[in-house]
């Protein structure tokens, strides 16, 4: 079979195609036919040295994947050869708190990823899909769909009726949008594009601002809610956005702390932070319980994921080299097996 492996970081022009032997099941695991893998932007954080984590080269990346079981070893009673399925972020979070060793056992980092013809994974680290969720949906649900997901729930979920705030377009912050929505609550948007404000508002968000042209955002999102502030912050920025996260959070509300996509700033202003009276939950994707509730939402069909690019798998380095572009919208998926009709 025919994988990827980022030989050396530095960029995406030594991630090379190696031929390699079919991987086999051995028990307790299944063989997975890969058809989809979508991208995260992790998976480009990680070659070009943004992400905070050491991470070492050698490996096959991504995390997100579809497919189907094409083998299954001993003692696997819960799958079945022709199962259709996604993989977990986390292979072994079953439930409950974080196990300690979770880093260090994350897809491109203390193992092998998705990026491969085949892949034989233990049969709890992959979860069923039904039949009409096409591949290249289903496999941006690992990550991106289940980290929104976890951060509207949570120990004190969101309600109809309540504000959150979504940053940006990325692949987190539009399942936000969507899954808030389905939930019945009011979604404020930010974005740095007419273009993409046009697409929030055609998928409900009820108020979008441009935060390069309103560097207040914060500000403006509160008085959008007529003063008591929002009540739930997807913060997908860090360090950069925090100040203005800050200043929308309604008192005792929750800002749940997911990326670093603006690095502009490097410390958080403790007096800001104090005042601002914020529960912050930092989130971790979200265990393997969390994905079946977001493939359970999904597949009840008011969601559609937002693909925006499809790559086939001999041009998987344009499809890294599109992500980490910035100028997209949506999820970029790269096309593995050649089923027809993913
Ligand atoms: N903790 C977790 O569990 C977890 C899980 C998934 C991802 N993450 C992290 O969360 C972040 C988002 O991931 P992603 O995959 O959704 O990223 P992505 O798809 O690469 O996001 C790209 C988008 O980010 C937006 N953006 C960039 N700078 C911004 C800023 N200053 N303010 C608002 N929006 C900004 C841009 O939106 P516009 O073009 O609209 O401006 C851009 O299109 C990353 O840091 C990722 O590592 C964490």
């Amino acid at each position: 079979m025919r994988c990827y492996r980022f030989d050396a970081f530095g960029g995406f022009d030594h991630l090379n195609v190696h031929e390699e032997p079919d991987p086999q099941a051995r028990p307790g695991e299944v063989v997975v036919r890969v058809d989809a893998v979508s991208l995260n932007f992790r998976d480009v954080a990680i070659p070009t040295g943004r992400h905070p984590a050491p991470h070492d080269p050698g490996l096959v990346p991504t995390s997100d994947a579809a497919g189907e079981v094409v083998e299954v070893g001993e003692g696997v009673t819960a799958l079945a050869i022709g199962d259709r399925v996604i993989s977990a972020f986390h292979p072994r979070w079953f439930g409950g708190r974080p196990p300690a060793t979770l880093a260090a056992e994350q897809y491109g980092r203390g193992r092998d990823g998705w990026l491969a013809e085949f892949k034989a994974v233990g049969s709890e680290s992959v979860v069923k899909i039904p039949a009409h969720l096409p591949a290249v949906d289903a496999c941006t649900l690992p990550c991106a769909a289940t980290t929104a997901w976890t951060c509207l729930g949570g120990p004190d979920p969101v309600r109809p009726g309540q504000w959150v705030l979504t940053l940006g377009t990325g692949g987190v912050s539009l399942f936000a949008v969507q899954l808030a929505k389905a939930a019945g609550a009011r979604v404020i948007s930010t974005t740095s594009s007419e273009k993409k404000a046009e697409l929030l508002s055609g998928m409900g968000a009820d108020a979008v601002i441009n935060y390069l042209e309103d560097p207040d955002w914060g500000l403006t999102a509160r008085r959008l809610t007529g003063g008591a502030g929002v009540d739930r912050i997807v913060e997908v920025g860090g360090p950069g956005t925090m100040s203005q996260s800050m200043a929308a959070i309604a008192p005792d509300a929750e800002i749940a702390l997911v990326g670093f996509l603006d690095g502009s700033k490097s410390s958080i202003d403790f007096g800001e932070l104090f005042r601002s009276s914020a529960h912050i939950r930092q989130v971790r994707v979200g265990d393997r319980q969390r994905l079946q509730e977001t493939v359970a939402a999904v597949s009840a069909g008011s969601i559609k994921p937002v693909i925006d690019s499809l790559f086939p798998f001999g041009e998987a380095v344009d499809a890294f080299r599109r992500l980490d572009s910035g100028d997209l919208t949506g999820k970029v998926v790269i096309s593995v097996s050649n089923k027809k009709g993913l």
